[in-house]
């Protein structure tokens, strides 16, 4: 089988709870993006790119459940995982904080695009949305966006750039993806890898 794992923030969850299960990966070393191990592949990649290779063909991945939302990706979801718990936000600089309703015409800088705009339009809100790519914290800070959408784990990285947090958006947790066709073709390894990994998280509570 193949796995794809997300660089960063789940990665150590990811490649414990998947030892645990009795699957003996190894992250690959530098700039060896592939890593072979008993006859399986782990491959790591960014993390917004998980679910879109996991959609494409590789059997299983793990991503927290905010990008495969974002992607609107059509993978399995066999198993919600006990780590990667943090929440998508709104956040406004402390000094010029609103309700949500009041926002039309804001300008929100975000990576979660799609997220986002569903949000507002449920409030019936228009916002300009300004995507970025990662550390959107600072765009507030710097004045070309009025507020944020964005995750909240500790609530450090609010702090220390003068935010602070409105209202939720989405409860966020890492999630178990499969390949929809995997799932089929490869049914007994993928059953008795959802199996071994709902035993490691049952014996952890
Ligand atoms: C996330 C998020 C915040 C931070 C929140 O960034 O975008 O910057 O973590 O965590 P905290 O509430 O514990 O401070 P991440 O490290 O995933 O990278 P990014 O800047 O590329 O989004």
């Amino acid at each position: 089988m193949r796995f794809v794992l997300p660089k960063g923030r789940l990665l150590k969850g990811s490649l414990e709870v998947l030892r645990k299960a009795g699957y003996d990966v190894q992250k690959p070393g530098k700039r060896r993006l592939i890593e072979g191990f008993n006859g399986n592949e782990v491959l790591i990649a960014r993390a917004f790119d998980v679910p879109v290779y996991v959609e494409h063909g590789v059997d299983v991945g793990i991503s927290g459940s905010d990008v495969v939302e974002e992607r609107k990706s059509d993978v399995f979801v066999p198993l919600e995982l006990p780590f990667g718990k943090c929440r998508l936000s709104l956040a406004m600089p402390r000094e010029r904080v609103v309700s949500p309703e009041e926002m039309d015409g804001y300008r929100v800088a975000t990576k979660y695009e799609n997220i986002t705009r569903e949000y507002f339009s449920k409030l019936g809100v228009e916002v300009e949305i300004l995507k970025l790519s990662g550390s959107v914290e600072l765009a507030p800070k710097v004045g070309i966006a009025d507020a944020i959408v964005d995750i909240v784990e500790t609530g450090e990285t609010l702090r220390a750039n003068g935010l602070v947090e409105v209202e939720k958006a989405m409860d966020v947790s890492a999630q178990l993806l499969v390949n929809r066709i995997s799932q089929k073709t490869k049914f007994e390894e993928i059953n008795e890898l959802v199996f071994s990994i709902k035993e490691v998280i049952e014996n952890e509570l």
